[in-house]
């Protein structure tokens, strides 16, 4: 448990909070690039701040206050010209610096203008999201992971707002155990509750789990029975990319779940994908955006999607998780190892330090790889192998993907690629990620079973 105090502490991520401060280190995913083409004027609340993204007639983007400092007018209807966004009401224009460059409607030879500017943040694109910063100069460096940055793959993102607190979104990515429960006893509870021939899918339990520090946040580790400790859920894992970042997948589907962070108790939900078939992919022009839907028609949570199971999960401990009234077992240390990186960064951070992940230089060859389990067979029950582990996952109607533009593309390619390994022909190398194998001075345990 914490106290309620280290609880607001963690949590809280408005402007002078200790952890809004924190959050406010790192770059944010605000919009995807897809959504500034459609539509150039775009209204964004991150860190309890609300501003407003833009895209102006010369393609560049900005991102400034909502309110308009002249009579508080919301910029959400602003029209981008050649160079800013200009007020609807009276005609003010703003550059992406904040700087207001024309009054038209004040008298001909005032200067008034010069002394007015408005809030006003850097905004960059990459791999086909618009990403934000909302801290203290210098600007650090918008990190390039592998997956953002690969040419041999296929991307989309899913959007899903939350109606909670992003640490709970997070802690979830240090439980190992619920997998077993949440998308296996639970998710089997549900279909068979829907259909009387479904047949239970999920039995394997975990036989042990781990945890550990590395230089980009903490790893999960996994041995289910049916595996051992030679296979990559354990030499390998998963990844938290810290502070807000899940990386899970492998095997030709790699993804970050991005827990961005509105305010205190909303966070919006980024599921980006990349899609690695192993034979050549299309060209994509943009990376399409599409919602993973929290709720069906009826206003019930989509509970037979294994993402829409975490989603609810978080959901229903409340808007910020009264952590004071909770009693942690042996299977939460990664939720404790979560919380102490958290409070140590945050108290970086007071101290006028970077914290981890924020970079000031370009990474060596332009890219930062992470590390990524490959798995040939399903974590969750180990005697039913996949022969291609991206097909079974988009066959599957419990995945997101099935909400997603791209899912008849990717099957078609996902299916050739299982032909061609069928007839023993070559597919595109493996990926070959850096491996950070268990122990070292963070590293945690907890055996499960005999
Ligand atoms: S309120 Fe924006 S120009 Fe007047
Ligand atoms: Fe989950």
């Amino acid at each position: 448990m914490l106290t309620k105090e280290l609880n607001e502490k963690l949590t809280r991520v408005g402007p002078g909070t200790p952890g809004g401060e924190l959050m406010r280190r790192y770059w944010h995913p605000v919009a995807a690039s897809v959504e500034m083409a459609e539509n150039p004027v775009k209204k964004v609340r991150l860190l309890g701040e609300d501003l407003v993204l833009y895209k102006d007639r010369s393609g560049n983007l900005g991102l400034i206050d909502e309110p308009c400092p002249h009579r508080r007018v919301s910029m959400e209807y602003g029209i981008p010209e050649e160079e800013g966004l200009r007020c609807p009401y009276h005609g003010w224009l703003f550059n992406h610096t904040g700087q207001c460059t024309e009054q038209p409607a004040e008298p001909w030879n005032s200067t008034f203008k010069d002394r007015v500017r408005t809030k006003a943040y850097p905004v960059q694109e990459l791999g086909g999201l618009v990403y934000a910063y909302l801290g203290p100069q210098p600007t650090p460096v918008l990190p390039r992971y592998d997956i953002l940055v690969w040419n041999d793959v296929l991307r989309h993102v899913g959007t899903t707002m939350l109606n909670c607190n992003f640490m709970q979104c997070m802690e979830n990515s240090l439980d190992p155990v619920h997998v077993e429960w949440l998308h296996g006893y639970y998710m089997d509870y549900v279909w068979a509750s829907r259909d009387p021939n479904y047949r239970p899918r999920y039995q394997a339990k975990h036989k042990k789990i781990g945890f550990d520090r590395f230089e980009h946040g903490l790893i999960k580790r996994r041995v289910m029975e049916g595996a051992s400790e030679e296979d990559h859920p354990w030499q390998v894992g998963h990844p938290i990319i810290f502070p807000n970042i899940l990386r899970v997948g492998g095997s030709g589907n790699y993804q970050f779940q991005y827990r961005v962070p509105v305010d205190d108790t909303h966070t919006l939900q980024y599921t980006y994908i990349a899609y690695r078939p192993r034979i050549p992919v299309p060209a994509q022009d943009s990376v399409p955006l599409y919602e993973i839907p929290l709720k069906d028609e009826n206003g019930k949570y989509r509970t037979e999607v294994v993402l829409v199971q975490d989603f609810f999960a978080w959901d229903s401990q409340g808007p910020i998780a009264e952590r004071d009234k909770e009693h942690l077992g042996q299977t939460d240390v990664g939720v404790i190892m979560y919380r102490d990186l958290l409070r140590e960064q945050i108290e970086k951070v007071e101290r006028g330090e970077d914290p981890m992940g924020v970079f000031r230089s370009e990474a060596p060859n332009g890219i930062i790889q992470l590390p990524q389990e490959e798995v040939d067979t399903d974590p969750v029950t180990p005697n039913q192998p996949y022969k291609t582990y991206g097909l079974q996952v988009l066959m599957n109607p419990g995945t997101c993907e099935q909400f997603s533009p791209l899912l008849g593309t990717l099957l078609e390619l996902f299916r050739t690629a299982e032909e061609k390994a069928s007839r023993g022909e070559p597919l595109l190398p493996a990926l070959n990620p850096p491996h950070y194998p268990p122990g070292g001075a963070y590293h945690k345990t907890v055996e499960l079973l005999k």
